[in-house]
């Protein structure tokens, strides 16, 4: 396999690196933390290492060094390669790990009776992350540990568990969507597909224009990974830290991401616009929009969609996906509502003056043009999120298996402790 082999040839130079700069720069200091920030959800703490992905809050989002803006065309297997290697593969890279997908794409029958079991009004983000568990038994790196393999190994079979996981990721939740929205059998896949265009043929939506594939292909590029700190990220690499196998930390992730303060705010925002949509009967004047912000900041609840733990600015990722809204349905309504919520809520937000970043999230306009394509189903959005989320949390799981870096021990401090330190 031609990324792995890729990964062999690069991973003891970077071992070499690191344990040299670790023992040449290990007691300089690179972060303070105080009181607010212990109490504020570590915000800003610098004390986690993350290569595949950075995000500068005056930026966005940078993979591997290149502006997602500038790479929101490639595949998101090209991604996958890029976030695991630091580099976009070749034609037969891209190749050979599309062949990859396709042969590791099957999912066992037992998944789908698990799925079947469930309680049929069971949340998409539980059926998934279920899945995903049910299937430990497959690991490959979990074999390996049991028969003792080496520390300086564990990276091979950590990947085998990665593809194995992102190769059947579409299909389960494809097949999911089908049943739990009562859309009919499962769609088998199609080999000679891509892995995004594969995901929209087995999803079975209607798709008169044939555009469905290049949105789902934007939408599994631009949502791969958003460094280290997040909760999907940070929640899958401490549950990997402690050399569980890929099936426990991705489903650990996900359980993150299906979080309203995190994942699941797509689903919420496009309720946002369609409540709009539906109160005012249509596209409302930005001065109802104004209003209408304003009332749901009074009650208490935040404009889903907007505001960034760590960005600053409108996130490139909203951009491309309001570019592709434009180019293929500009005339739809709840489109256009996305775009006057852009041009009225970064206002509000301003001047209500609390939240630190006014402006949209990747999550402001996702959901308007799934909805576009008749997935109506809200509570399967993070579903799709996921899917691509899975490609950052298991690349980073990768690099940290073959820079073996260790278990996760931050330390915590009861309160009367901290009163103490500072004085109090
Ligand atoms: C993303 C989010 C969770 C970041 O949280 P955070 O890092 O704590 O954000 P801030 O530091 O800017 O928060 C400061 C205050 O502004 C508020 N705020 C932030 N974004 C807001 C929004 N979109 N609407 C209303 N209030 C918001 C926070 O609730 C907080 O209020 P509090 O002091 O009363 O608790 C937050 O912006 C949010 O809830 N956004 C809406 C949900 C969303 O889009 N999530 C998807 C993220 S990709």
């Amino acid at each position: 396999m031609l990324l792995k082999d890729k990964l062999a040839a690069q991973i003891p130079g970077l071992r070499e690196d690191i344990s040299n700069f670790i023992k040449a720069h290990g007691d300089k200091e690179i972060s303070k933390v105080t009181v607010a920030q212990a109490y504020g959800g570590m915000r800003g703490v610098k004390g986690m290492v993350c290569d595949t992905s950075e995000v500068p809050p005056d930026k966005g989002l940078i993979i591997r060094e290149l502006p997602i803006g500038d790479i929101a065309e490639k595949l998101p297997e090209e991604i996958f390669f890029l976030l695991c290697t630091g580099e976009l593969p070749n034609k037969a890279e891209l190749a050979d790990l599309q062949k990859e997908f396709a042969a590791r794409c099957e999912v066992p029958a037992y998944v789908w009776k698990v799925l079947e079991a469930m309680p049929k009004d069971s949340h998409p983000m539980a059926m998934l992350d279920t899945a995903i568990l049910v299937m430990e038994k497959e690991s490959k790196f979990r074999a390996g540990y049991d028969k003792g393999m080496k520390k300086t190994e564990y990276w091979e079979p950590m990947l085998e568990d990665s593809l194995d996981i992102l190769a059947k990721l579409p299909n389960i939740a494809a097949g999911m969507y089908r049943m739990r929205f009562n859309k009919g059998p499962r769609i088998a896949p199609k080999k000679d597909l891509d892995w995004g265009a594969n995901y929209a043929h087995m999803l079975g939506l209607a798709d008169p224009k044939g555009t469905l594939a290049d949105l789902m292909r934007l939408y599994l590029t631009l949502h791969s990974d958003h460094e280290g700190g997040n909760v999907s990220a940070h929640a899958c690499h401490c549950v990997a830290s402690a050399l569980s196998d890929a099936y426990y930390a991705v489903s650990a992730g996900l359980n993150g991401l299906a979080g309203p303060l995190h994942g699941l705010a797509n689903q919420e925002c496009l309720a946002w616009v369609l409540e709009t949509h539906k109160k005012f009967g249509g596209v409302p004047s930005d001065e109802d929009l104004r209003k209408f912000a304003w009332d749901t900041l009074k009650s208490g609840k935040v404009i889903p969609g907007y505001g960034h733990a760590v960005l600053r600015i409108t996130d490139p990722r909203f951009t491309a996906f309001l570019a592709f809204g434009k180019k293929h349905m500009s005339d739809d309504p709840i489109f256009t509502i996305v775009r006057k919520v852009f041009e009225i809520v970064p206002g509000v937000l301003t001047e209500q003056g609390k939240a630190k970043d006014p402006w949209p999230n990747v999550d402001a306009g996702s959901g308007a043009l799934l909805y576009h394509y008749g997935m109506t189903e809200f509570p399967y959005y993070t579903v799709l999120f996921s899917v691509s989320r899975a490609m950052g949390m298991c690349s980073q799981m990768v690099v940290s298996r073959a820079m073996g870096y260790p278990i996760e021990r931050p330390k915590s401090l009861p309160t009367k402790v901290i009163k103490k330190m500072v004085g109090a």
